[in-house]
């Protein structure tokens, strides 16, 4: 199985996706591999934002090795499960699609948490630091259910 996580710039949300689902996939020793992107080209080759790789690394994970990239079309090509942070995250990825199969591949991450009141992963880059906690506690939560379907595959 392999796994991309994709949002805007690919340096807050995508990155910290990115990271939980790698070190869940690495501590249970599970065969699948784990990538992101962005869908813009802003920040191609640069770290993710430091106040997102503060965040991961007071949870325990490391992402400061991580370096931005932009979503192609063969990405579609390589990957099984592409999830989105927010719907224009999913309208830029799906308007790249070239069938229905690409099409069916793209998920917004947080339908994985029907419980929870929000449809998407709100982009914290122009907030405070509240903001990358609660990214990272909304992808903690959808990276277990990823987790769990990985599990019982
Ligand atoms: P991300 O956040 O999509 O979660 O990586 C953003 C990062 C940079 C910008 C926007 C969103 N930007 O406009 O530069």
């Amino acid at each position: 199985m392999n796994i991309l996580m994709v949002c805007l710039g690919n340096i807050c949300r995508s990155p910290m996706a990115d990271g939980l689902m790698r070190k869940k996939v690495s501590d249970h020793k599970l065969q699948a591999t784990v990538d992101s992107a962005g869908t813009a080209n802003y920040h191609v080759g640069g770290a993710p934002d430091t106040r997102m790789t503060a965040t991961a690394r007071n949870k325990g994970i490391d992402i400061s090795g991580l370096k931005a990239r932009q979503f192609e079309v063969t990405d579609f090509d390589t990957f099984d499960m592409i999830y989105v942070m927010d719907q224009s995250n999913y309208a830029n990825v799906v308007g790249l699609a070239r069938n229905e199969s690409d099409i069916q591949k793209v998920e917004l991450i947080l339908d994985l948490l029907p419980d929870v009141n929000e449809a998407e992963v709100p982009d914290p880059y122009y907030g405070g630091q509240d903001g990358f906690e609660h990214v990272y506690d909304l992808l903690d939560k959808s990276t277990d259910i990823i987790l769990n379907k990985l599990l019982n595959e």
